[in-house]
């Protein structure tokens, strides 16, 4: 979970109840992914792997019309908008670290290119790549993926989508389609809050069963206390307001307020709006703060990580 919420403490107490977790890889420079997967192995010897975002296309993005919706939020704040530039995420220096000193499992999310799934390969990691459609799926397994991550509809924060466009499909639905395709593993994400709800997807298919959500109320969850605190009620939406690009969280005054004038433009508009996101989540300003959640977020318990995994686990 990138953006703060997984901590070198929250892969490591993951890790240490016996699931696998994953030290978010994006919007950190090479060398802080360097940091943090030596803090993680400082804190367990067990297994983790690491999830890298692959660099969205580079897009002519014209963002000058919805910043000047942004400025008074931003005002309100006290902060200047950021500069809705592209980047890659320091994808060639993540890679190339990941390539000399490899990790068991890399997952993969935005995108699948085959070059890097081999190489990956090659230095001895499984690759496990997030798809959100059926073509996906079959795109990443020809690939050389060697596990898919489902990512349904329900899931909290960023879509995995490999487009714009892509629609978001339920988990259930991406399953049992993705399940006649592919022998491949497959791990299912999106909306699972309890015991019930993991055992039925294991049921219908799925070797594992993924959550962040559930997760991000735990003390090892660098989630912020609004954040967490406002996991327990509400209701979540998927826009695009906050970043460019389409993403799961509660419903608030920010989004009501931007999710018309919205454009499709990632990673412009995430840097456009990052020091403003930033700012409202120092503040405790939960209406123009991104609130990151799946669907079932109303379940998500304050208690230690590898309790909620022990309590979640078959
Ligand atoms: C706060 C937050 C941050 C996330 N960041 C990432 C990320 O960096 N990379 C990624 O592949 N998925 C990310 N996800 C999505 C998860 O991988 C997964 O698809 C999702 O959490 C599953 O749905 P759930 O939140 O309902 O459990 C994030 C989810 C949340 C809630």
């Amino acid at each position: 979970m990138a953006g703060g919420a997984t901590t070198p403490d929250l892969v490591a107490a993951v890790a240490g109840a016996g699931a696998l977790g994953f030290v978010a890889a994006g919007y950190l420079s090479a060398g802080q992914l360097r940091d943090q997967i030596a803090a993680v192995r400082d804190r367990t010897s067990r297994p983790f792997g690491v999830n890298l975002f692959v660099p969205w296309r580079d897009t002519d993005a014209r963002t000058d019309a919805y910043a000047a919706t942004l400025a008074p939020d931003a005002e309100k704040l006290g902060v200047e908008l950021g500069t809705p530039r592209w980047d890659d995420d320091d994808w060639a220096g993540k890679l190339e670290l990941l390539l000399t000193d490899p990790l068991p499992v890399v997952g993969l999310t935005f995108g699948c290119p085959a070059g890097a799934v081999a190489a990956l390969r090659n230095a001895g990691s499984a690759v496990a790549v997030t798809v959100t459609t059926l073509d996906e799926a079959r795109a990443a397994a020809a690939a050389g993926a060697d596990a898919l991550l489902l990512q349904g509809a329900e899931a909290g924060a960023h879509r995995g989508s490999w487009t714009p466009d892509a629609e978001p499909v339920p988990l259930r639905e991406l399953l049992d389609a993705v399940k006649t395709v592919t022998d491949l593993p497959l791990v299912a994400a999106g909306g699972l809050a309890d015991r019930d709800a993991v055992n039925a997807v294991l049921r219908a298919g799925a070797w594992y069963a993924q959550v962040g959500t559930a997760l991000l109320r735990s003390p090892e969850s660098g989630a912020s206390p609004a954040h967490k605190d406002a996991l327990v009620k509400g209701e979540t939406t998927i826009t695009r307001a906050f970043t460019g690009r389409r993403a799961r969280g509660l419903v608030n005054e920010f989004i009501r307020a931007h999710e018309s004038d919205a454009i499709e433009a990632y990673p412009q508009v995430h840097n456009l709006t990052r020091p403003l996101r930033a700012a409202a989540a120092k503040a405790g300003d939960t209406d123009r703060m991104a609130l990151w959640a799946g669907t079932g977020h109303a379940s998500a318990q304050d208690a230690p990580a590898a309790d909620i995994i022990h309590a979640l686990a078959p």
